[in-house]
This record gives structure tokens, sequence and C-alpha cells, in this order.
């Protein structure tokens, strides 16, 4: 679940970036919300692949392989207008990306931190998933990194998997 339309038209940007595609949900959520540029970064190739055939044809969906702590730096680089980010590119239990970097999100954050844009919107899934014990840090870590990035950010919570259970941060 968690990827919602109603929840993604609320963040329209002229970019979506999603790390983490899995099998294409959020990418066709946010082709149902309005996105007309839509980007995901997945690990497997067998996931890659599959969502690959999901969206053939449809040239507002570009689909990477790969591990988006180094892609996703490389990409946004040529990136000029504000990007909306959905980030839930992690090891979930039932995917096949193990044994490679399968939890990012950290560098992902640096590598929106580095992007001359400092007020992206940034949407991370998950948090019931984010603790110190499991993945060595938490939702208060991210937040500070996110305030790095740019002070102003505002953080609200939206419902996911469970009741509040996706990040989002952005600048009014
Ligand atoms: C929770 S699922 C993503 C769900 C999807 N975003 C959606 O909204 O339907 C997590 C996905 O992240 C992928 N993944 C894990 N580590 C990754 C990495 N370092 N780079 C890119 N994808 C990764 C996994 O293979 C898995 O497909």
């Amino acid at each position: 679940m968690p990827a919602s339309k109603e929840i993604f038209q609320k963040y329209l940007n002229p970019i979506f970036i999603e790390t983490g595609t899995w099998h294409g949900d959020g990418v066709q959520q946010a082709l149902d919300a309005g996105f007309k540029n839509i980007v995901s970064f997945e690990l497997s190739t067998e996931l890659h692949y599959l969502c690959s055939k999901r969206f053939e044809g449809n040239f507002d969906v570009t689909l990477f392989q790969g591990d988006s702590a180094e892609e996703l730096p490389k990409f946004i680089k040529h990136i000029t207008t504000p990007i909306a980010f959905w980030l839930d590119g992690h090891f979930c239990g039932l995917d096949t990306a193990m044994g490679k970097k399968n939890t990012p999100l950290l560098e992902e954050l640096e590598a929106i931190k580095a992007h001359p844009i400092k007020t992206h919107t940034i949407l991370i899934d998950d948090l019931r998933g984010w603790t110190k014990e499991l993945r060595g840090f938490d939702t208060l870590d991210l937040m500070k990194k996110i305030l790095e990035i740019n002070p102003n950010y505002i953080f609200t919570l939206e419902d996911g998997f469970i009741p509040n259970d996706i990040l989002i941060a952005r600048c009014l």
C-alpha cells in the first residue's frame, strides 16, 4: 500500500522522483495524481524489468535500475525544477534487492542537500521502520538531516500503511 493518489496530488511539482519502484504501484499513483514527469529507481533487476514492461510506451515514466544512493545524485544534478521526492527504497522483506545497499535514505537526503534547489518537497514512507535498533537512525534523525538542507522546512504526517507513517517535508 502506502503510495496514494490522494496524498501525491497535494504535493504536485514538475517532477516526481521515487526511490524503490517495487511493482510500480507508486508510479501508477503518481500518474493518477497528475504528475507529468515521473522517474523511479529500483535496485532489483527483476523488479525493474517487470516495471519496464508495465509502463512500456508511457513517455511520462522513466525507470532506472541501480542503487539510488549512487544513481540519484548523478541524475538530479541535471534537474533545474522543483521535485517531489517519494523516498521509499529499502529492503522490505520480500524483494530481491538483498545483499547490496538497501537502506539508502541518508545518502538520498545527502544528494538532495547537495542540489542547488533547497525547497524540494520530500515524502518519506514507512516511518514505523526507521528506528535506531533496526536501521541505526530514526525519524528525528531524518528531520534533523532535512533541516540541514534548509532550516525553513516544515513537517507534517500522512497516513500510510499505519496512521502517520509518512513524513512530509516542504517549504511554504
Ligand atoms: C517498499 S518497496 C517500494 C514500494 C513502492 N515505492 C510503491 O510505492 O509501491 C521498496 C523497494 O525498494 C527497493 N530498494 C531497496 N534498496 C534500494 C536501493 N538502494 N536503491 C533502489 N531501490 C532499492 C526494493 O527492491 C523494493 O522494491
